[in-house]
């Protein structure tokens, strides 16, 4: 079995499961984990371990998930009207769009907290256990995605010069998937300066994805993305500031240096990123993994 297989099934097994008499607060809570993801975030995870050790992909899965919820978390917080106002995420209708805003914003809030427990209660060692809430909790939470967006959001109609649109996407976006790659590395035992290696490059690989998702917004239908596009009309993006043509030019850029940096990692690493990460580096041809 493939190890997006093995995650995925692991994560469908583990959804939320809530004794209540709410009607639809359990099925709320696992609308948009149910619906088809590109778990990118959970994949880097992995693929560190699974280079270093495979043998602790068991006890990895878990924390793979809890990146996922706080993913999902962003992303349903994220489509509320009162942020970008979409009504299509992951093929299917928005959360708040299927059910209601309030049960939008208290899922969110419950899938944040809830990738913390997931991690709290993860078959791993409590110094490991520490260093992954931490990191998780400094990349996804105000030191990063939640700043990001704020900045997102803050800056609609107000053009920024391109060095704070580079900080805005490394917030939003770059962060949660350089900590993926980080707590990889925690959980396989790599050493300090291996684990900022890899945060390193997960910058810019998540700028590249975050540049990715401003051309995928600009160029790709509704249907084809599986999320509402042709909707940064307002914000700050690599298409706005800097036209298409240009934006994927940055992305090429951006591309090669990744591929350059991937093959001056220890053997067994880069190989294993590379088959990840060759479906993504140029998604902005055309690649369609929206
Ligand atoms: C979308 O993330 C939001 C961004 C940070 C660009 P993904 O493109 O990974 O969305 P899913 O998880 O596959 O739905
Ligand atoms: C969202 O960026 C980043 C998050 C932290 C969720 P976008 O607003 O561009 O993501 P999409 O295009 O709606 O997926
Ligand atoms: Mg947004
Ligand atoms: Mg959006
Ligand atoms: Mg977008």
């Amino acid at each position: 079995m493939e190890l997006s297989e093995i995650f995925e099934e692991f994560l469908q097994k583990n959804l939320c499961k809530i004794e209540t008499f709410h009607p639809f607060y359990q099925e709320a809570l696992n609308y948009m984990l149910e619906a088809p993801g590109k778990r990118f975030r959970p994949m880097l995870l992995l693929s560190v371990v699974q280079a270093v050790n495979p043998l602790l992909i068991p006890s990895s899965l878990q924390p793979a998930m809890a990146i996922e919820l706080l993913h999902t978390y962003s992303l349903i917080h994220d489509d509320l009207p009162v942020m970008d106002n979409a009504d299509m995420r992951r093929g299917r209708a928005t959360l708040h769009t299927k059910y209601d805003e309030l049960s939008a914003v208290l899922v969110g809030d419950g899938l944040n907290t809830h990738a913390f427990y997931l991690l709290a209660t993860s078959a791993l060692s409590s110094d490991v256990k520490s260093r992954l809430c931490e990191i998780l909790a400094y990349n996804g939470g105000i030191y990063g995605m939640v700043h990001g967006q704020i900045l997102d959001c803050y800056f609609e109609k107000k053009p920024l010069d391109l060095e704070q649109l580079k900080q805005l996407h490394i917030n939003k976006t770059a962060k949660l998937i350089a900590a993926s790659l980080q707590m990889g590395a925690v959980i396989a035992g790599l050493d300090r300066e291996m684990q900022e290696q890899l945060y390193d490059f997960g910058i810019d690989l998540g700028l590249l994805f975050q540049i990715q998702d401003d051309i995928i917004d600009a160029t790709l239908t509704s249907q084809e993305a599986g999320k509402t596009t042709n909707n940064d009309q307002h914000k700050n993006s690599f298409v706005n500031l800097l036209g298409l043509a240009n934006a994927i030019n940055e992305a090429d850029n951006l591309a090669q240096k990744l591929q350059k940096e991937l093959e001056a990692f220890p053997e067994n690493i880069s190989t294993t990123l590379d088959t990840l990460l060759k479906h993504y580096f140029y998604r902005h041809k055309g690649n369609k993994h929206g």
